[in-house]
């Protein structure tokens, strides 16, 4: 028997989301599924009862209706109490839950014998789990969102300008946080044109801030920022006074803050205090991702945008509902990759199967017992860290490398270099004198190329190569000119013909070499 997956209308004050979309509709029922949404449920999305239809769902009239005739309910918002009764009993329900935070809805649904799939308690860890990671699909929604906002607020083009009535600076944009949302914000701020600096707690996203167009700005503090598993962690007293310097600077040179830095299951951290916000030029704008967790700002209020010292303050708790369509586009396909998950056989059955990582970290109730919170994942195990490239850190401020090549101690180099010095001193001593020459630019071309490679990014690694394979033809030619030919007349010609045949293949790698570097490099600027 193949089970009705339910779409009701979302019930929460200014939703505009709905579970899933037209298009999506035609991939469920091509797993076997049914798929009924009640009359109006995607209205706010831009999705009329027609689009469904013709997608070959049914329509169905009224939440009563709807609850009690699907076996799986898809939903979004976290359920109401009057919403888990209407619900089927041993019914199946996929959506935000937050079990945590809502331990008398655990006990609604688990009542209701029904199994429950939240989909915030998706192990994010699991590489294979991010088709269906809806936080981080609607966090990048929310991102775009809140710099629209900010430029909607804001009194000016973000990128410079020079017109025949005026130069226009480029607006500066501070993100403070380079989680999912903070980097979708710096993308769209950089490809609007504006100047955008981000400051993160967790050292590793910095390479992810200036590949996406935007300049990472340190704290002067050494304290690593990372909690595991992709989330930050409290920072010391000495962490935060440092920070909240460097924010107070930071505030006085932008036009817009975004602020979206949360860490798990804590009040989000206050960073900008009322003092900062006094401080920036009158117009500026600062959008409070956190405002729902207390905000990242101390004058934000929750669901307001507000004039205070003549900022505005924006802390709009609902960003992804803001881009109905979009964001329920995306939501709708994390739906459909958990379901193509639980039903594999494609029959329009679901298997549960609590063996495998992915589904076992998302239910949070199997047939009425609650079975949250899951066990951690098992992972491979990650790569111990050097302690040298630890110890290493405060040496290597500011470099901006991968970290590969941390410089060596004082002592250590000292030493290599008095080897070097003898070894050299004896080669000149005992070698014909051409060797030395010879061996002197061989050991200083291997020095630059170590510190060309160690001191690159590793990212940049690929298009290092392509660089370097262009250099060495030139290399080859150089070569080319040096060979003498050899003193045989008769065989000038063919000599001759090789050498430019050689010649020829040479620059087609060279060339070619320059072009593909050129392309790559291409892919990392915004
Ligand atoms: P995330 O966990 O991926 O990112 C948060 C980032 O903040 C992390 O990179 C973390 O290292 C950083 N962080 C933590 N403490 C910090 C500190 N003291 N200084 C600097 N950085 C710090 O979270 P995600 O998914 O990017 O969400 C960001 C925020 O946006 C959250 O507060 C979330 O609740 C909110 N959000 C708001 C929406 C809205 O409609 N307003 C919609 C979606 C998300």
């Amino acid at each position: 028997m193949t089970l009705m997956i339910g779409i009701p209308r979302e019930t929460a004050a200014e939703e505009k989301r709905v579970a899933t979309v037209p298009e999506v509709v035609e991939k469920l029922i091509k797993l076997g599924f049914k798929v009924a949404v009640e009359s109006g449920a995607g209205d706010t999305a831009n999705c009329s009862d027609d689009a469904y239809r013709a997608a070959g769902a049914e329509i169905i009239d009224g939440a009563a209706k709807l609850w009690s005739s699907s076996d799986i309910v898809f939903k979004v918002c976290v359920p109401t109490t009057e919403e888990v009764g209407l619900m089927r009993e041993g019914g199946t329900l996929i959506g935000f839950i937050w079990p945590a935070q809502n331990p008398e809805l655990m006990q609604q649904l688990a009542a209701k014998k029904a199994t429950v799939l939240a989909i915030d308690s998706l192990p994010r860890q699991l590489s294979r789990a991010q088709k269906m990671d809806a936080l981080t699909s609607q966090a990048g929604v929310a991102g775009y969102r809140a710099v629209i906002e900010a430029a909607n607020a804001f009194g000016r083009f973000f990128n410079g300008q020079i017109t025949a009535a005026g130069k226009v600076p480029p607006a500066k944009v501070f993100i403070a946080g380079a989680g999912v949302a903070g980097l979708a914000a710096i993308g769209t701020a950089a490809s609007l044109g504006a100047i955008v600096r981000a400051n993160d707690t967790r050292a590793e996203v910095a390479d992810q801030v200036v590949s996406l167009g935007g300049e990472f700005v340190k704290v002067d503090y050494e304290e690593e920022g990372s909690g595991g598993g992709g989330y930050a962690k409290v920072m010391s007293e000495g962490f935060q006074q440092a920070q909240r310097e460097m924010y107070a600077k930071q505030a006085r040179e932008v036009d817009i803050i975004i602020t979206t830095a949360l860490i798990p299951g804590k009040p989000a951290p206050r960073l900008i205090t009322a003092e900062m916000v006094q401080s920036m030029k009158p117009g500026s704008v600062i959008v409070d991702m956190a405002a729902e967790r207390g905000g990242n700002c101390e004058l934000t209020e929750p669901g307001q945008a507000v004039v205070k010292h003549g900022v505005t303050i924006v802390g709009y708790t609902d960003l992804p509902s803001r881009l109905a369509k979009q964001s329920s586009t995306l939501y709708a396909t994390n739906l459909f990759r958990l379901a193509e998950e639980l039903c594999k056989t494609k029959d329009g059955i679901i298997n549960v199967n609590m063996e495998d990582d992915a589904i076992r970290g998302l239910t949070v109730i199997k047939e009425g017992n609650i079975t949250w919170p899951a066990p951690a994942p098992k992972l491979p195990a990650a790569p111990a860290k050097p302690a040298a490239a630890k110890a290493a850190a405060p040496a290597a401020k500011g470099h901006g490398h991968g970290g590969a090549g941390a410089p060596m101690a004082g002592g250590k180099l000292a030493i290599m270099f008095g080897v070097a010095a003898v070894l050299f001193w004896l080669i000149g001593a005992y070698a014909p004198p051409a060797f030395l020459g010879h061996f002197t630019v061989f050991v200083l071309a291997c020095f630059v190329g170590y510190m060309v490679v160690w001191n690159v990014t590793p990212a940049l690694h690929t298009p290092l190569m392509s660089v370097t394979n262009a250099i060495s033809s030139i290399i080859a030619i150089g070569a080319l000119v040096q060979i003498a030919p050899p003193d045989v007349a008769d065989g000038r010609g063919l000599i001759l013909a090789l050498a430019v045949l050689a010649l020829a293949l040479t620059a087609v790698n060279m060339f070619g070499g320059f072009a593909v570097t050129q392309r790559m490099l291409a892919m990392f600027r915004k």
